[in-house]
């Protein structure tokens, strides 16, 4: 194992990456929609919360243990599904999805590199995967039937995909996996030597979970035409209830960023909803996560709903994990913090970044005079810095706290 002591924040991951990963795949991760706002503000929103400082309580046996989806978690996050991962290191699902040893839950896209059955060979502990309705409704019957093969312990289905939202930077790097032979990709890929080593040393360079699988789909030609214009436009709650029952066990929504598909979220039987807004992948000018998950805690409370409200977009330490918990959220899932990791060191990369976390959320519970997870709640926060986070004035909109 090697020693990674000396990095010390997510930050430090974030850098060694963008030297070590081939220009498109860093790019691809570290980029949002159109003008980034979004995905600024996904950072920049988490940094405007203030935490109370609070002394002289008993701060011994701190615990972050919880659990989501009924399952025990050693604190309140989970690796989000992210396509092309297994490019930011070669087998890269392989290695984040050994982060169960660390106690969080896995989750793996439709889009990965390493295949449903790939990781239930590798894995010991289920894992969760993530589906896109597709067009090719056999290929989504066929999907979920591997899934539930695979003992995968929930089905996430991501509701915020069913148009592209445009990243400039893909579309001029040509993102591909694997990339094309282009002079530019050449001259780039000559200069991360350790990373084509590892990619020669591995037959999974690209979508594993589709090419075979899906109808027509053997080779890369015919997959980039099948993905380009396979997201199903006409994907709709009708479809939820569908998919709910094919799967049959536990469903989450991902995607949810209004209270109205909150309450419909929480009337579909699905037994979590991720606020997210695609870590600002899609809608570029809606607010960041954290700004909507107050109302949706709000609107599922008052539906009596069981439904667990969980967040991601923009989390980089373990203080914006605390502070989506303080705002209602029972769980997270992170998406580039573990990326950073796995592309800077692999497998030691994606336990480091969950290490940084976990500590920044054990001693930032400790200066905040807590003792246990379940003891965060918003009186943590420093009233005024949370409130109105989703109104920009002069469309101020304050949540009623009372
Ligand atoms: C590189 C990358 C690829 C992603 N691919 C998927 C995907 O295949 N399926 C999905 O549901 N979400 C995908 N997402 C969104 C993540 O699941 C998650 O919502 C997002 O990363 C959270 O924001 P964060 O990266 O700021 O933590 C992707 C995100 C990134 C950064």
């Amino acid at each position: 194992m090697k020693d990674l002591s000396k990095i010390t924040e997510i930050e430090d991951l974030r850098r060694v990456a963008e030297r070590k990963v081939p220009r498109m795949f860093y790019d691809y991760v570290d980029s949002g929609a159109w003008t980034e706002t979004t995905y600024r503000n996904n950072e920049t929103d988490f940094d405007r919360i203030k935490l109370k400082q609070r002394v002289l309580k008993d701060l011994s046996n701190r615990s972050l243990a919880t659990q989501m989806l009924g399952q025990d978690v050693s604190m309140p996050v989970s690796i989000a599904p992210t396509g092309f991962t297994g490019m930011m290191w070669a087998d890269g699902e392989i290695h984040a999805a050994r982060a169960e040893k660390f106690g969080i839950p896995f989750s793996l896209s439709t889009m990965s590199i390493c295949s449903i059955e790939d990781i239930a060979t590798h894995v010991g502990t289920p894992f969760w995967f993530q589906l896109y309705v597709m067009k090719d409704h056999e290929f989504v019957n066929n999907i979920i039937r591997r899934a539930k093969a695979a003992n995968c312990s929930a089905l996430i289905l991501t509701a915020d995909l069913q148009v592209l939202g445009q990243r400039h930077k893909d579309i001029k790097n040509g993102l591909s996996a694997p990339p094309r032979p282009t002079l530019a990709n050449i001259l780039n890929l000559m200069t991360k030597p350790e990373w084509c080593m590892r990619m020669l040393g591995t037959k999974r360079r690209t979508f594993g979970n589709i090419v075979g699988h899906a109808k027509g789909v053997g080779d890369m030609a015919s997959l980039s035409s099948w993905t380009n214009d396979q997201f199903d436009p006409s994907l709709s709650w009708d479809h939820v209830a569908r998919i709910k029952d094919a799967w049959g066990g536990k469903l989450v929504i991902k995607g949810i960023m209004e209270p109205e598909d909150a309450i419909l979220a929480a009337k579909s039987g699905a037994d979590a909803l991720v606020v997210s807004n695609h870590g600002g992948r899609q809608l570029d000018g809606a607010p960041s996560s954290i700004a909507c998950l107050s109302e949706v805690v709000q609107a599922v409370k008052a539906e009596n709903s069981n439904i667990e409200v969980w967040l991601d977009s923009g989390i980089r330490s373990g203080q914006d994990v605390l502070k989506a918990i303080a705002l209602g959220a029972s769980g997270t899932m992170i998406g580039r913090a573990f990326l950073y990791g796995l592309g800077a060191y692999g497998e030691d990369g994606v336990r480091r970044a969950l290490e940084i976390i976990r500590h920044e959320c054990d001693v930032t519970m400790g200066f905040c005079g807590l003792q246990d997870i379940s003891h965060v709640g918003h009186d943590m926060l420093v009233p005024g810095t949370f409130e109105t986070l989703k109104t920009y004035p002069p469309y101020l909109r304050a949540v009623d706290w009372r």
